[in-house]
């Protein structure tokens, strides 16, 4: 099931989306939200229908010579896990949403907080990892990916290493094959970084485990959360507030190479909330 798609289908089923202007990427998915959650997975497995563009080769990977792009729907991604009936799916950041997500990001860090070296980057649920690759670019402490998926964990280090070899950054990613709800977190400042890649109630958790960790240390926990699906859930775990959401404009390069055709995505930031 398409991540974008997704975080559609559970806006317009909540009660109260946090979002009210949340864009449908598809108009056909507001009749799939509709529809029981197996006719969901049915219909949306039929990939070219919800990620025709999905073959289209972004220039980052003819940059690189790597291979991050494409989609790959929850079936396509069993891991044998109980978070696999909870998994959205595959597909990778466009690097204009991400660089301009991060510059936002960046601006609302307090002048004691600024040094963005002090922060680890973690990709909870990293796929190929190109949001990697691209937080690697900005003076992050660590840079951590996570994934589910052994087949895209082990695709995403070869990334790595491709793109190592053509920069000269080293030794800075670290790509764990995991699921996420068993990953055990590095000490804050961190900024956690989502591409819808779970349902809410793994958010859920997720956001728990993340406010026991601000709480014992020095509270500085972030999330950068693209297609924010599962944002009333963060901001309802009464943890975490809303820094700002935008719909970010990608630039052509990313337009003509995303998987859905689409030319935006919405992006939202969030931040401990220190008692
Ligand atoms: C939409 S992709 C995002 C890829 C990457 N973060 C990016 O932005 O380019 C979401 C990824 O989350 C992974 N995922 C889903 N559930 C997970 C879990 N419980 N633990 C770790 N990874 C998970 C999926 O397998 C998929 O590769």
């Amino acid at each position: 099931m398409t991540a974008k798609i997704y975080s559609v289908i559970q806006c317009v089923t909540c009660s109260a989306p946090l979002f009210p202007g949340f864009r449908p990427t598809f108009a056909s998915a507001i009749m799939i939200a509709r529809a029981s959650r197996q006719e969901d997975r049915d219909r949306l497995a039929r990939a070219p229908k919800i990620a025709p563009n999905r073959n289209a080769l972004h220039p980052f990977d003819r940059k690189y010579g790597t291979d991050t792009g494409g989609y790959l729907g929850p079936d396509e991604l069993r891991a044998g896990t109980a978070s696999d009936a909870m998994n959205n799916g595959y597909s990778a950041v466009a690097p204009s949403v991400f660089r301009e997500a991060c510059r936002r990001w960046r601006e609302t860090l307090a002048p004691s907080n600024a040094r963005i070296q002090a922060y680890t980057f973690v990709d909870v649920g990293a796929g190929k990892g190109r949001a990697l690759l691209l937080a690697a670019e900005l003076a992050f402490r660590k840079v951590i990916g996570v994934e589910l998926n052994e087949d895209l964990a082990r695709l995403a280090r070869r990334n790595v290493n491709l793109w190592m070899n053509s920069s000269r950054l080293r030794g800075k990613i670290r790509v764990l094959h995991q699921d996420a709800m068993q990953f055990r977190w590095p000490r804050a400042p961190l900024l956690v970084y989502l591409n819808n890649p779970f349902e809410c109630a793994l958010v859920e958790k997720l956001a728990a485990k993340l406010a026991g960790i601000a709480a014992s240390g020095p509270r500085l926990v972030d999330i950068l959360y693209v297609n924010p699906g599962c944002a009333d859930t963060l901001t309802g775990s009464g943890n975490f507030r809303l820094l700002w959401n935008a719909q970010i404009e990608m630039d052509q390069a990313d337009r003509q190479a995303d998987p859905y055709g689409a030319a935006s995505d919405r992006v939202a930031a969030f931040r401990f909330r220190a008692r």
